[in-house]
């Protein structure tokens, strides 16, 4: 067998391709951002032509930079930014409209409709969600009712909707040339759309958006032994790989992180924060804000859900210092800034951009910046940007422990701001749990990979997985209670500023 498996993980911001050993080792990658189109406030867009593109780039240099080709990689998993929605033309292979991002909020109307018109229940209790605009059934309603020809198009079965997932894979099986239509339960559970028990598109969720069936991928698992298709010789592998693994990013994560055992949870800290804890085969609903997902679904065996709090807004606050305030260069520059100061000055940033996520959910909640005195300077507001990242995860964590029972006793941290040493500790205090850290900080694409290989049995089991986990950092709180709680109460001050900021009817 190869000795490799590959990882395409294509994220909000970029794209990239990994390549891993049998350890779990990184042995090449490359990555590639993609813009990100902003037409009106509240609206988020991407070209799905350049992520396909990108995609292709990614995976060729990958493989150049290693000297590796197709035939030594043992199989590639695919994993991706959830819930942004593709409509494309199956005949042609060119999507209607851009991909709708999972921040976007011009669906607000149709959400909070769907709560007025007494419909909230039906998808909390079948899809484990709450009606919002993060989810993509809304997404694909707006491009129905908006864009010129699309519903007749999808009625003959010619307009189809994938995640980004389904849009690459796609287009790596061929595309108009007999390209696979899938996706997997992680993904399909981010629509609104599936029945989670049935772990199958359910027509009263669909009727709610008026949806054709028709348009909808089909659902295989995440780790898949049959595979979804083969990549194509003339694609960006050069030859044929199987494709058998799905999973969205933050589940993918999840699997990275080799969180296998019920109890054991995870937080990334990208563009936004996702906190899973995985309940097993059991779906736990939640009554703290929390959603229910699908964890993974690996083979036949049954699947494993998780309890996750979603953070809009994390990485991205750290980026709108960068690209809309300019008071840093670089995203690392917000740890240099922010200790030039010994505390937050007194000063609260609730980075509610897309309105409020988990525990919240309001998406008449914007954001602001409070507890300004003419003291306070930009190091104050870098220190309080990394401080809402804190507080954020504080609060999906608080709802986790009320859901689950669970008590976290250390918090396992990936993702690009784990880089940064005074949000981490900074996490701690605020927590008031260590925080832990592993060697291979890339556990979206490790999760993908892992996912292939199990499928095609370049690893044998999730024990030999567990064996491949290795700390590489661990931070101790240095708060007492009182600091603790204090900060904290100021918070929850800041998060009742944003509400009620936009009218939505
Ligand atoms: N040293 C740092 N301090 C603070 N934030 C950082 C630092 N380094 C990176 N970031 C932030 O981390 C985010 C990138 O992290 P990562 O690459 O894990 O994101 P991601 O969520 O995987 O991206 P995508 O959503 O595209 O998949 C960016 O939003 C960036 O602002
Ligand atoms: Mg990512």
């Amino acid at each position: 067998m190869a000795d490799f498996v590959g990882a395409v993980d294509q994220g909000t911001t970029s794209s990239r391709f990994m390549i891993f050993d049998h350890g779990g080792n990184e042995v090449a990658r490359h990555q590639l951002e993609h813009e990100q189109i902003l037409p009106s406030p509240g609206w988020v867009e991407h070209d799905p032509t350049e992520i396909w593109e990108r995609t292709r780039s990614v995976i060729t240099t990958a493989l150049n930079k290693a000297n590796l080709s197709a035939a030594d990689l043992a199989a590639v998993g695919i994993t991706n930014q959830r819930e942004t929605a593709v409509v494309w033309n199956r005949r042609t292979g060119r999507p209607y409209y851009n991909a709708i991002v999972w921040q976007d909020t011009r669906t607000d109307r149709i959400a909070s409709a769907l709560e007025r018109d007494g419909k909230g229940d039906v998808i909390r209790r079948k899809a484990g969600l709450p009606p919002a605009t993060y989810f993509s059934g809304g997404k694909i309603q707006w491009i129905l009712e908006n864009v010129d020809g699309v519903r007749e198009a999808a009625e003959a079965g010619e307009a189809v909707f994938g995640n980004t997932d389904s849009w690459l894979l796609w287009n790596l099986t061929g595309g108009t040339d007999g390209g696979v239509h899938v996706t997997d339960p992680t993904n399909a559970s981010r629509t609104m759309l599936m029945d989670l028990e049935t772990l199958d598109w359910d027509d009263e969720l669909l009727s709610l958006f008026n949806i054709p069936r028709q348009m909808l991928p089909q659902i295989r698992p995440s780790s898949d032994p049959q595979g979804y298709g083969l990549t194509r010789a003339a694609g960006p592998f050069g030859g044929e790989i199987i494709l058998a693994a799905d999973l969205g990013d933050q589940q993918a994560a999840t699997v990275g992180q080799v969180c296998f055992e019920p109890g054991q949870a995870k937080n990334t800290y990208g563009t936004g924060n996702f906190l899973l804890l995985n309940t097993g085969n059991e779906l736990v609903r939640s009554t703290n804000g929390l959603l229910t997902t699908v964890c993974y679904q690996f083979g036949d065996a049954k699947p494993v859900y998780a309890l996750e709090g979603s953070i809009a807004v994390t990485g991205s606050a750290v980026q709108w210092l960068r690209d809309q305030l300019g008071i840093i260069s670089g995203a690392s520059e917000s740890e240099s800034l922010a200790r030039q100061v010994e505390d937050n000055g007194g000063v609260y940033f609730v980075p509610a951009f897309s309105g409020l996520f988990a525990p919240y959910w309001r998406s008449d909640a914007r954001g602001a910046i409070v507890g300004l005195s003419r003291f306070n300077t930009n190091a104050h507001l870098a220190r309080a940007t990394l401080e809402s990242i804190c507080y954020q995860t504080r609060d999906v964590v608080e709802a986790m422990q009320q859901d689950s029972g669970v008590v976290l006793d250390v918090l396992r941290v990936d993702g690009g701001i784990t880089a940064n040493e005074l949000c981490m500790q900074m996490q701690s205090d605020i927590l008031g749990v260590p925080v832990s850290k592993p060697v291979v900080a890339e556990t979206t694409a490790l999760g993908a990979a892992y996912g292939a290989g199990l499928a095609v049995g370049f690893w044998k089991s999730t024990e030999e997985l567990k064996r491949n986990w290795n700390e590489d950092k661990r931070w101790q709180s240095e708060w007492n209670d009182e600091q603790r709680e204090h900060g904290y109460a100021g918070w929850k001050k800041a998060i009742e500023r944003t509400l009620n900021w936009v009218d939505i009817d």
